[in-house]
């Protein structure tokens, strides 16, 4: 594992497996690396530091700290992490349940977490929580997340992932590859946290990722509805990394 991903510089370049951790694969209010292709990588990288890829949600205080570590690290540091991410292999990490109630939740460290009593209706949004809060702060590589998801999403959001349902988007799989496990430089987008996607989607869409390889992702974002990005995360998720 590369200085860089381990203990990082002071005082900016913070170590990238704190937040990404060293299998790469990563929580929901950041990203996963693992298997990223690295061109792709150094691209994101670039596009942090000059401003071309910030967030939509200006609450979404960790990608602060990513922001000024991308503008912090050098050409041989990125190279490295780089190097590194795009070698690991991205495994299961998200279970999908569809479902009509989840548990009440609260939110702390940029994560929503289940309390300890309570239901309420799921409505039209993605739930996602750790599967066990502790073993998630002690960065157990084992302990993974649930993603709670709305009755009926996996059909709805299979039919726009992969025909584009009739019309709204673009057949995903075009660019994403058959298995949605990426081509090329273009990132695969299967198996991945429905938190982070969801972001991508509305960045892209609201214009808050403008780096070049953007551009190819305007289209299939233009006319998605809230509803249609619940669906096609949760079924994104729902399928083999
Ligand atoms: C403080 C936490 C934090 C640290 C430390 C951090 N990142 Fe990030 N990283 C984030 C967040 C947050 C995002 C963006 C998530 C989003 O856009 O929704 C991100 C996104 C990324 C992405 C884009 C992934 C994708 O799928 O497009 C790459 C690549 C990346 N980080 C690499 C790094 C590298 C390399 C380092 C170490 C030099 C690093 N990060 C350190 C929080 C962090
Ligand atoms: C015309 C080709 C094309 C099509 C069609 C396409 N994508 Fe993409 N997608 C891309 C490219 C290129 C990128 C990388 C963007 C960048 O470099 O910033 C990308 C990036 C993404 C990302 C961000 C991944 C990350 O690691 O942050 C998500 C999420 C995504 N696409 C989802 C989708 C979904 C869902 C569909 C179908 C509804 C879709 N894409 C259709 C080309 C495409």
């Amino acid at each position: 594992m590369p200085r860089s991903v381990r203990e990082g510089r002071r005082p900016d370049a913070y170590a990238c497996g704190y937040c990404h951790l060293p299998n790469g694969l990563g929580r929901p209010e950041n990203a996963s690396l693992a298997s990223l292709p690295k061109e792709y990588f150094i691209e994101q990288l670039k596009d942090f530091k000059d401003g071309s890829r910030h967030s939509s949600e200006p609450r979404m205080g960790s990608i602060n700290n990513m922001i000024l570590a991308a503008k912090a690290v050098t050409p041989d540091e990125v190279e490295a992490a780089a190097d590194y991410f795009s070698q690991l292999k991205l495994t299961k990490w998200v279970r999908v349940v569809e479902t009509d109630t989840v548990p009440k939740t609260r939110i702390e460290r940029g994560m929503l977490i289940p309390e300890a009593e309570g239901t309420e209706p799921i409505g039209s949004r993605i739930i996602e929580v750790p599967e066990d809060y502790e073993q998630t702060e002690l960065r157990n590589p084992q302990s993974g997340f649930i993603a709670y998801v709305p009755k009926g999403s996996l059909k709805k959001g299979e039919a726009l992932v992969r025909t584009g349902g009739d019309g709204t988007t673009i057949a995903c799989t075009i660019c994403h590859g058959p298995n949605l496990h990426g081509l090329d430089n273009i990132p695969g987008i299967a198996g991945r946290s429905p938190s982070q996607m969801t972001r991508q989607l509305i960045d892209f869409r609201d214009g808050a990722r403008n780096g070049p390889g953007a551009v190819l992702m305007k289209l299939p974002v233009a006319k998605l509805t809230d509803e249609d990005i619940v669906a096609i995360t949760a079924y994104l998720a729902s399928q083999e990394p």
